[in-house]
């Protein structure tokens, strides 16, 4: 209940992302804030005047003349009364009337008769967003002092793929929180996170791969942001964008991967989600390898990979304080899971079961136990991004609370 006795006024302006204000509103609850929300036309026609009431446990601004009904409650007062004002979904058309300092409508008017702090959760369409009249009037609200959260890369509800992607609730809340000045639980704390799966070159145009998308571990690296972490993410080869306010470092193989998380120490954790290969091609190509008709397919000599999560573990002076791995298995999950667990020398194994039934690799769920040397800790199924938000608050309280 940290946001307890914050009051913020939440504008919901009209895009497709308005639905996820509705979560906003209930997580900031959650939180102990107070909620107040205009509803600009726009925004009505994407969630209900309704809904809003019933989540913000208050009555919806939706009109600038109803008002004038509302015992003296003026667009200036709604504003006055509130600590912080935050406009998700923050429309390219309302960004523009902010800009201009047009008042034509409650929203409008509330955020152009208010002294307080503004934050902004932008989304639009990608080419909406990019265009310079937007860039201008973002430019224009940030020198006014305004703060900004996203938006987010990935699929835009009009079909297309790219920048204008509202900032997930989490990341809005976060923002709020920092506004607020309040740390995380892992704030002033490094962590360290592999992800996704290593590419171990056969020839020049060849490779020896894997299922893992990097969903998990990304979601890790974003969850431990959230809390507060300064977080380096070393990732394999994957198609997701980077997560928000994380340093990316991307590798291709696990001798890159191994450099790469080395040179990311010292940390205090570390979270091995990456499927790194267990062996490489020993003399890979330099040409592309040719078929040649009657020829025997050629066979490949492989060698040991080194391992990422034992070198961490055995890193001597260097040893994050907290190093987990984890257990991809497809039987006897939790047998192994110990084993890996002695074998590394980590902490904590997080052991899931990657068989094809599962749909593990590449999905978006997981069922995760967690292996430490005297318990078992599992976990029902739940998205990948519900186990990185569980897991990395077991982590941060695993940590403790002393300070860095
Ligand atoms: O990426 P997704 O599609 O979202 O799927 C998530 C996942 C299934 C990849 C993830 O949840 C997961 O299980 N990651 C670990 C995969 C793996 O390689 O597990 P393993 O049991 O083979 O390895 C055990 C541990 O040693 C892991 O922490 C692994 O990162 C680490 N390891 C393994 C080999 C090696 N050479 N170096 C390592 O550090």
């Amino acid at each position: 209940m940290h946001l307890s006795g914050r009051r913020i006024l939440l504008v919901i302006a009209g895009g497709i992302a308005a639905y996820k204000s509705l979560d906003l509103i209930r997580r900031l609850r959650e939180k102990g804030a107070t909620v107040r929300c205009v509803l600009t036309r726009g925004g009505a026609q994407f969630v209900t005047p309704l809904a809003v009431a019933a989540l913000s446990e208050e009555r919806v601004y939706d009109d600038l003349f109803s008002l004038t009904d509302d015992n003296g409650m003026s667009h200036i007062r709604l504003s006055r009364e509130a600590d912080l004002l935050v406009v998700a979904p923050a429309t390219a058309d309302l960004m523009a009337k902010m800009a201009a300092g047009l008042a034509d409508d409650l929203a409008s008017t509330v955020l152009l008769a208010s002294d307080k702090p503004i934050l902004l959760a932008p989304s639009m369409n990608l080419l909406m967003w990019s265009h310079p009249a937007t860039q201008a009037n973002l430019a224009t609200l940030k020198a006014r002092g305004a703060l900004q959260v996203g938006p987010g890369t990935g699929d835009l509800a009009c079909g297309e793929v790219g920048d204008g992607r509202m900032a997930d609730v989490a990341d809005i809340v976060a923002a709020i929180e920092r506004f607020f000045g309040l740390p995380g639980p892992l704030s002033g704390r490094k962590a360290l996170v592999t992800s996704g799966p290593t590419h171990e070159p056969i020839d020049p145009v060849r490779f020896i791969a894997n299922r893992s998308s990097g969903k998990q571990g990304h979601a890790i690296a974003q969850a431990l942001q959230r809390l507060g972490a300064e977080v380096t993410l070393v990732s394999g080869p994957v198609t997701l964008p980077d997560p928000p306010g994380v340093t990316v470092v991307r590798v291709e193989t696990a001798a890159q991967m191994l450099e790469a998380t080395l040179s990311a120490l010292p940390v205090e954790l570390a979270v091995c989600a990456a499927a790194v290969a267990d062996w490489r091609v020993a003399a890979p190509a330099v040409e592309k390898r040719k078929k040649v008709e009657g020829v025997p397919p050629p066979s490949l000599v492989l060698e040991a990979n080194p391992d990422i999560l034992a070198t961490l573990a055995a890193a001597g002076e260097r040893r994050p304080r907290l190093v987990v791995g984890f257990a991809a298995e497809t039987e006897r999950l939790i047998d192994h899971a110990r084993a890996k667990l002695t074998r590394k020398g980590c902490d904590l194994i997080v052991a899931n079961d990657v068989s094809p039934a599962s749909g593990t690799f590449g999905g978006d769920a997981n069922t995760v136990h967690l292996v430490t040397p005297d318990q078992v800790r599992s976990w029902p199924l739940m998205s990948k991004t519900a186990v990185a938000e569980q897991l990395a608050l077991f982590l941060a309280e695993r940590l403790g609370a002393e300070s860095p």
